[in-house]
């Protein structure tokens, strides 16, 4: 009998099944409380050019997206954030807040097909699966760990009826299920008696006895099996013996494991320091879901920072921090995101730390949260199971795990990846403090809590309601709009005059089609954080009207200090 959940190699260990987090327990957007909200925004962000279907012409590919006009921009910008607050804008002769000393930061940039043995030392080629079941009648697939039920009876018959929901969905679709199964009207559903509790399907009930959820009798899913998620690839012409297997990569990190020494050796970083990186990466989910928050091809941003070993709690608990610090001063709410210590027993056995970000998307039932970016100690497992071959723990201590005959079962590259300190004159294998984030799964975060509705005056100062996104500045994909009032009475040449002044500074639209008022809420959905209005006034005296998304303000401002102006607002 395999375990009752995913076994993840990297990170953590697996968690207790069921906690409050999607990632142990998904729930479907169409089903949840804010079902309203997230079907709106999903639909904005098609309507708008924020996000499409992969292939959408030809029916569409599940779990694979595509970034439109506005998407592509708002993704460039959040991960040109983290690229530079991380990276490029860092400051390495400050000790920053909570720091234990200054430190050095760089990038790289790794293939995604890499050596197959690193997929073997990491732990990936063995570990990195899902358990999934089949269902023979409705042709179904379902993770493991996601099927839950209840005990229902009535009179001799009994059966488990086994559901993918959560909370009060899985009751009610339970009870339809079994008011079904057994052939009562509604009114006779009050016959039916309940085991009280719902528990995962898992250790819980005979696969003959569970009603699958989505098959009318029972006994039609299948034992679990393994199922890997790489997805799996061939090198070269002459594709079909095992010694032509690739993968892609499903994180970013190894890449830059792969070349800890060449860094070291060829740049003048000294520990500690950290190594960033930004990429695509694949994972064969078994059921993406959640618009692009479960996604089979995504975009990760990873650091690995390496540190002494004495020194790795305090820096653990620094990028912690600096990591949550991020994402509030990018505008996510506070009330809607959450820090969350990992249990003891979700820890992974090398690691004295882990902490997830998460956030409440609003696909999520009330008090849930999905993982937006995981911050873990990894100790120094990562590089020695490249050095001397994949690690296990036995007794207390990571070691080389062995096969039947006594030899490496997945043998490490044998090149030393230790870190000499010269002032020290210490020689070690440096610890790493890994925070991993997923630019589409911060994208929608952001998407979700940008979103608002409210009420603005239209011209004739009557209420209208408006969709807004509320994005940060420094995310938005237009900062201005440029927008002549009428187009006539030379106020477009003005406009156009500014709109070149402005366009190689900042992301710049000029737009001159329909009302000043339907113009306005095209730049509102849009989330551009300024509107420009050109109007009779500025012929006469060179001032211009800047409109404030979010608090509606207008205020007049001379022609020729809008650049400045705004150019210091971004800043
Ligand atoms: N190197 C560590 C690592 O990959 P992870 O928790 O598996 O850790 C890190 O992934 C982040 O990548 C997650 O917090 C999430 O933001 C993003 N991510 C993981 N799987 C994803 C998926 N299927 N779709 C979208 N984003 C995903």
């Amino acid at each position: 009998m395999p375990p009752h959940y995913t076994f993840a190699p990297r990170i953590k260990l697996p968690p207790a099944p069921f906690r409050k987090t999607i990632s142990q327990k998904q729930s479907l957007m169409q089903k949840q409380p804010e079902q309203s909200r997230m079907d709106k925004i999903v639909s904005l962000a098609k309507r708008r050019g924020f996000i499409f279907q992969s292939s959408e012409i030809y029916g569409g590919l599940n779990g694979f997206w595509d970034y439109g006009p506005l998407g592509v921009a708002l993704k460039r910008n959040l991960k040109e954030c983290w690229w530079h607050d991380m990276l490029t804008g860092h400051d390495e002769l400050a000790t920053l807040p909570g720091a234990p000393t200054p430190y050095e930061m760089t990038g790289l940039d790794c293939t995604i097909i890499m050596h197959p043995q690193v997929w073997k030392c990491s732990g990936h080629f063995d570990l990195f699966h899902d358990w999934l079941v089949d269902c023979r009648e409705s042709k179904r697939r379902y993770r493991y760990d996601h099927l839950k039920g209840r005990w229902a009876s009535h009179r001799e018959k009994r059966v488990f009826v086994v559901t993918e929901q959560s909370g009060d969905e899985a009751l009610v679709e339970t009870a339809a299920k079994a008011q079904k199964f057994f052939g009562l009207r509604a009114n006779k559903s009050s016959e039916i008696e309940w085991a009280k509790a719902m528990v995962p399907l898992a250790g819980n009930a005979p696969f003959a006895e569970a009603l699958g959820p989505d098959a009318a009798s029972p006994g039609t899913l299948t034992e679990p099996r393994e199922f890997n998620l790489m997805f799996e690839t061939r090198i070269g012409a002459l594709a079909g013996n095992d010694d032509d297997r690739a993968f892609l990569r499903p994180e970013t990190a190894q890449g830059i494991f792969m070349n800890f020494k060449n860094v070291v050796d060829t740049s003048r970083v000294r520990v500690p320091f950290g190594i960033g990186q930004i990429g695509k990466s694949f994972r064969n989910e078994i059921t993406p879901r959640n618009f692009t928050f479960r996604s089979r091809e995504f975009e990760q941003m990873e650091i690995e920072f390496f540190c002494k070993p004495n020194d790795s709690a305090a820096w653990y608990r620094f990028w912690r921090d600096r990591r949550w610090n991020w994402y509030l001063n990018l505008g996510l709410t506070p009330g809607r995101l959450q820090l969350r210590e990992h249990d003891a027993d979700e820890l992974s056995h090398y690691s004295v730390g882990t902490a997830d970000i998460e956030y409440a998307f609003p696909f999520l039932p009330d008090g849930e949260f999905g993982e937006l970016e995981g911050i873990a100690h990894r100790g120094d497992f990562d590089l020695r199971s490249h050095m001397e071959g994949k690690l296990v723990r036995r007794d207390g201590e990571l070691v080389v795990e062995t096969d039947d005959a006594g030899k490496p079962r997945h043998r490490g590259s044998g090149k030393d990846l230790s870190y000499f300190d010269d002032i020290s004159r210490e020689r070690f294998v440096p610890h790493v403090i890994e925070p991993s984030a997923g630019a589409d799964r911060a994208v929608l975060a952001f998407l979700c809590d940008a979103y608002h509705e409210d009420e603005v005056p239209d011209e004739d100062g009557k209420p209208r309601s408006r969709t807004v996104l509320k994005l940060h500045p420094r995310l938005a994909p237009l900062k201005v709009a440029i927008l002549p009032l009428v187009k006539k009475d030379g106020m477009p040449e003005v406009a156009i005059d500014l709109y070149r002044k402005l366009k190689p500074q900042m992301a710049t639209m000029y737009d001159e089609k329909g009302s000043i008022g339907r113009r306005y809420a095209r730049q509102d959905e849009a989330g551009t954080p300024w509107c420009i209005t050109v109007d009779g006034q500025t012929l006469a005296d060179t001032t211009v009207t800047l409109r404030d998304r979010d608090s509606l303000t207008q205020v007049r401002v001379p022609l020729d200090e809008c650049v400045d102006l705004l150019r210091s607002r971004l800043a």
